[in-house]
């Protein structure tokens, strides 16, 4: 999609070791303007690690960082100029107001008097965080801690914004005024996310990494990770219980039809129907069993087809054990 425009952060190779431990073993990928990443993987694979070493907060091992054509490590303020960085967890000082905080980060980026009211009235506002303003950080609720947090990585309109689990800790209505600030932000930047929440990823990323252990397991777009999974092309049919005597053989019966599962919830059975050659079969068992529910007369409550379920490739691409590994 974004593959044209030139890439705004570049990695290469980026390792980082504490001690014998391997954090992050050698990773490499780009993200271009226009793009929203994902970063997904386990506890402790390496998201956060990563994006310390890519806002300049920590020294890399070994490998490259460039943002906006400036090398991390070589030109680190210069980098750090086009960053807005949402570190994980909540904002350090807590003594100040945000009011008081966002002025300080305002000066610390060099904005100076109407621009620097001008650009916290922005954030105040993007971030709703306008009734708090005069209260304490450490009084604060959890879900405005983390928004003060956000209010403090836009407040200079970077073109690269790394967040780090954006939307922890917000209640839904947060969540989603969050997701959708993002939204309107990606086009004019290049952004990093790490989640935990799979829905996300499909509701607002271009693309997603999964990483596991310090290694990239899974680079691709929410669509092609999900085609990743066995229930992509899997077709649901939900039906009343009372009804489904015999329905599971008349479904395995099916021409292509390799495995049903079936769940059964108060009234109602739901079937899985899997056609063998998994999720590149042909894409015509829909058809196959509306016709079949016509024909016997079920009652259908829902009938659709799987796009592939996220959760199900991310288990699978992960599952390793979390023993730490040793360093190669
Ligand atoms: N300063 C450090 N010294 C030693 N080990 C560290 C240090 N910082 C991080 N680690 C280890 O590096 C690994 C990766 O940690 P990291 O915080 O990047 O994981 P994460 O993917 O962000 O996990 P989470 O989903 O829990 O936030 C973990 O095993 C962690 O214990
Ligand atoms: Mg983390």
């Amino acid at each position: 999609m974004t593959e044209t425009s030139q890439p705004m952060i570049v990695i290469d190779n980026l390792v980082k070791r504490f001690g014998p431990f391997t954090a992050v073993g050698g990773v490499s990928f780009s993200v271009a303007k226009g793009e929203v990443l994902g970063f997904l993987g386990p506890n402790g694979a390496g998201k956060s690690t990563t994006m310390k070493m890519v806002t300049g907060y920590l020294a890399p091992t070994d490998g490259k960082i460039s943002v906006c054509g400036h090398e991390v490590g070589i030109e680190t303020l210069a980098a750090q100029r086009e960053i807005g960085y949402l570190p994980e967890g909540a904002p350090a000082y807590v003594d100040m107001t945000p009011l008081e905080f966002l002025r300080f980060i305002a000066d610390v980026r060099g904005l100076k008097g109407a621009e620097a009211k001008k650009a916290i009235d922005r954030a105040v506002a993007r971030t709703e965080i306008g009734g708090v303003l005069e209260q304490t950080i450490d009084t604060l609720s959890k879900g405005f801690r983390r928004r003060v947090g956000l209010a403090q990585a836009i407040l200079h309109d970077p073109a690269v914004l790394i967040m780090d689990e954006p939307t922890d800790g917000l209640d839904p209505n947060q969540k989603y005024a969050v997701r959708k600030l993002i939204e309107e932000m990606a086009p004019e930047k290049a952004i990093i996310i790490s989640t935990h929440i799979l829905e996300e990823v499909d509701a607002i990323c271009s693309r997603a990494l999964i990483i596991d252990r310090g290694a990239i397991v899974a680079d691709g777009t929410p669509a092609e990770l999900m085609a990743r999974s066995r229930y992509h092309n899997a077709v649901t049919l939900v039906m009343p219980a009372a009804q489904a005597d015999g329905a599971r053989e008349a479904l395995g019966a099916l021409p292509g039809v390799a495995e049903i599962e079936s769940v059964t919830r108060g009234e109602d059975v739901s079937f899985t129907v899997f056609q063998a050659g998994g999720a590149e079969g042909d894409t015509l068992l829909i058809d196959e069993v509306a016709q079949l529910a016509r024909a016997r007369n079920w009652t259908v409550r829902t009938l659709y087809r799987e796009p592939g379920r996220l959760d199900e490739v991310f288990r699978r691409l992960t599952r390793s054990d979390t023993a730490k590994s040793e360093a190669a």
